[in-house]
């Protein structure tokens, strides 16, 4: 492993605020939305579609704290957003990013050599306009450009308010930790430029398969942050290994690129697993000999280790403190995005001393699906 930081000196090259909203294309967005309030605590607080005036599509706005997810489907077969699903199921469309000028921002990454998705256009509605541009990056993801200087509405124009009567209790979710994609075998330093090139982010950790293999699989991963750190991306490439990784296993199902994962941070991660757990979140499990000598490893820590052997929450550390963190399994059918639920307690970093548990708890799974 090898890390590294952008020198104190050097002007971000590509600002960004941080991330806007995560935009999902899914086959149910009404039943989904349900799914994420009632699971994981969202508040649904915005929609468009037909009572809107959207004719082709709805959006359902998500909102904990300062994660702000947007689950869209299509309301006729064909198009871009019906083709995106009939691909690759539920997913991620967009990874938005919240810049100050987005006109700037495109062109600057165009010319850099980014693919424009959608050419800077301003949306208006009676509480002000958003710009809004769009760049391809792996697969068919896509990085929006957002600039709301001059909007006070709720999300974007077209969006209304909404107030359900269903309101569950957040989970303690707080903010995106990071989103990891996955990439075809080869790829990984591609993208990895692309964000140091195009988008100004530096490499801040790279992994191996020597620091990432069990018996039966390996990958190597490099996390690309931006300027000023708000936004990280690990990029994943499988690497060959006995059987089939878990990164071909996505990519076979997921037919490409695409997000992996996203991480949600909590301030209490006992509180918020627990209560996941009772919402009904499938999490991945190791065995109970992992906690048997995880304090050797970590030294010692602020929680009990009973909860987290019971939530089988993962505990990692590094030169400047200590990180916990949990991984769902797969939130649709197919075996492709997952979430990770993380506390950091002063850990910069990714929980590599955890890697081997937790891909051994993902072969497990993937041999019950019949593809290990
Ligand atoms: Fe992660």
């Amino acid at each position: 492993m090898t890390t590294q930081t952008l020198p104190e000196t050097q002007v971000d090259a590509f600002p960004i605020n941080g991330t806007d909203y995560i935009e999902f294309y899914v086959g149910n967005a009404k039943q989904a939305a349900h799914y994420y309030q009632a699971a994981f605590g969202f508040q649904l607080v915005g929609y468009q579609g037909p009572e809107t005036g959207v004719r082709d599509r709805v959006s359902y706005l998500l909102v904990q704290n300062k994660i702000r997810f947007v689950l869209t489907t299509p309301l006729a077969p064909g198009g871009p957003i019906a083709d995106h699903i009939a691909m690759h199921g539920d997913g991620v469309r967009d990874l938005a990013f919240w810049v100050d000028d987005a006109r700037e921002a495109f062109a600057t990454a165009v010319a850099r050599g980014a693919t424009g998705v959608q050419q800077p256009t301003v949306t208006r509605d009676d509480d002000g306009e958003v710009v809004i541009a769009a760049i391809a990056t792996y697969g068919d993801t896509i990085h929006s450009i957002v600039e709301r200087r001059n909007y006070r509405g709720l999300f974007l124009p077209g969006f209304r308010a909404v107030q359900p009567a269903f309101q569950p209790p957040p989970t303690g979710l707080l903010h995106v930790d990071h989103c990891v994609g996955n990439v075809e075998l080869g790829r990984m330093n591609d993208w990895v430029r692309f964000y140091e090139r195009v988008l100004g982010f530096f490499n801040l950790l790279s992994f191996d398969d020597k620091d990432i293999s069990t018996e039966y699989s390996s990958l190597m991963s490099k996390v690309m942050s931006n300027g000023n750190g708000r936004i990280k991306f690990p990029i994943n490439e499988p690497a060959s290994g006995k059987k089939k990784s878990q990164i071909e296993e996505y990519l076979d199902f997921y037919r490409g690129p695409g997000v992996q994962h996203i991480a949600m941070a909590t301030n209490n991660i006992i509180e918020t697993v627990t209560g996941l757990r009772d919402r009904g979140v499938e999490f991945l499990t190791v065995p109970g000999s992992y906690y048997d000598t995880v304090l050797d490893r970590v030294g010692t820590i602020d929680e009990d280790l009973e909860p987290l052997r019971h939530l089988g929450i993962l505990i990692d550390r590094d030169d400047e403190g200590y990180l916990l963190q949990i991984f769902t399994k797969p939130v649709e059918d197919r075996p492709t995005l997952f979430y990770e639920i993380i506390q950091r307690k002063g850990a910069q970093s990714f929980g590599k001393g955890n890697f081997k548990a937790l891909f051994e708890s993902i072969e497990r799974e993937q041999a019950l699906r019949g593809n290990l």
